[in-house]
């Protein structure tokens, strides 16, 4: 009995049939359990005569299926060590890569462009208050340029309209909070994001705007054009930008200029740069701008007849668009890899 166990246990190939032989020899109903059952029936001199041989049996049966068990665990493993061996001398697989969003990519251009000039980047709360946002640009309660603003209150807000909160709608109350921190002279950008209540093709709820600032003095709006156009050829890398300067309202500069750039058809497409006229290509507004108003330097604390300088906003969107030839402003905030393939933006 003993050997044929030990030459079944030798030659047994897979776990499983070693645990089988187990339980046939060594399980309840095993024929070496059936042999030590035996055991307790014996006289005292029988047991002593085939005990031995029987603990034997058992101690060697068991010590078999250990061996054997071992031997099989290891030619598994080796086995597996073999079929899964990496080779860490090849070219690993990154994955898809990502890269830095148009939106970011222009903001990161636009501060480098400003840093250049002497600029340096100033931020302000997306969450703001009707004073910060309005009242210190010199737009009070009751100011119609409210209306065009479409603002996202809070609802359960303040009931002194001072301190109502509210969505910025636009990166100017940086302005207010630069100037009302800092000593002049001032030279700051804050660029960031905005919100008002409007969309289709060319509006989201949620844009970007960067607000440029200078307050020193002697500022003059000649000191303005210099800066927009340094900046604009800069960004679009163009030598040929043309700027057309047109008088417009905002209650927070006086006077008040908006911005156009020239454009020039390029197989239908509005490349900017050159032209400006009717016959091959036109103008694209750009930005707002204007000469600080010197009751939004007095509401911060300046005096007027001391400190005078300007400022400027722009949609950063807008920009990115322009420079790269994009149609829809919604696609910008999809988050859709094919898009920003097409225009180069991703792996
Ligand atoms: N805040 C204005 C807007 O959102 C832009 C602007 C900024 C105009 C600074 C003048 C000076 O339209």
């Amino acid at each position: 009995l003993k050997s044929r166990l030990l030459a079944d246990i030798a030659a047994a190939d897979t776990a499983d049939s070693v645990e089988t032989l187990r339980v046939g020899a060594l399980g309840k109903n095993g024929v070496v359990t059936a042999l030590l059952k035996t055991l307790g029936g014996m006289s005292p001199d029988e047991r002593l005569e085939k005990g031995p041989a029987i603990q034997d049996l058992r101690e060697s049966v068991a010590g078999a299926i250990a061996v054997r068990k071992a031997a099989l665990e290891q030619a598994a493993l080796d086995a597996r060590l073999a079929a899964e061996r990496i080779d860490m001398s090849l070219p690993a697989d990154l994955g898809p890569v990502g890269s830095v969003h148009p939106v970011s990519q222009v903001m990161d251009e636009l501060a480098e462009i400003f840093a250049d000039l002497g600029f340096s980047v100033a931020t302000g709360p997306e969450i703001e208050d009707d004073w910060h946002n309005f009242t210190a640009l010199n737009i009070p309660e009751t100011h119609p340029a409210r209306a065009m603003h479409d603002t996202f209150y809070f609802p359960d807000g303040e009931a002194d309209g001072q301190k109502r909160m509210l969505l910025r709608t636009h990166t100017s109350p940086v302005q207010i909070r630069t100037m009302m921190t800092q000593a002049p002279p001032i030279r700051i950008i804050a660029p960031g994001r905005v919100y008002r209540s409007d969309s289709d093709a060319t509006h989201t709820p949620m844009f970007h705007q960067i607000e440029g600032l200078v307050i020193d003095r002697g500022i003059t709006l000649g000191h303005l054009k210099w800066t927009l156009e340094t900046f604009l050829k800069a960004f679009f890398e163009r030598d040929d930008i043309i700027l057309r300067l047109r008088p417009s309202y905002f209650p927070f500069t006086e006077p008040s200029v908006e911005v156009d750039v020239g454009y020039t058809l390029v197989n239908g497409q509005r490349v900017i740069g050159g032209s400006g006229n009717d016959k091959d290509g036109g103008w694209l507004e750009v930005l707002g701008s204007g000469m600080v108003h010197r009751k939004v330097i007095e509401n911060c604390g300046l005096d007027p007849d001391e400190w005078q300088g300007f400022a400027f906003g722009t949609g950063v969107d807008r920009l990115a668009m322009l420079k790269y030839g994009m149609t829809d402003l919604r696609a910008f905030f999809d988050g859709d890899l094919r898009w920003l393939r097409h225009y180069g933006f991703s792996a």
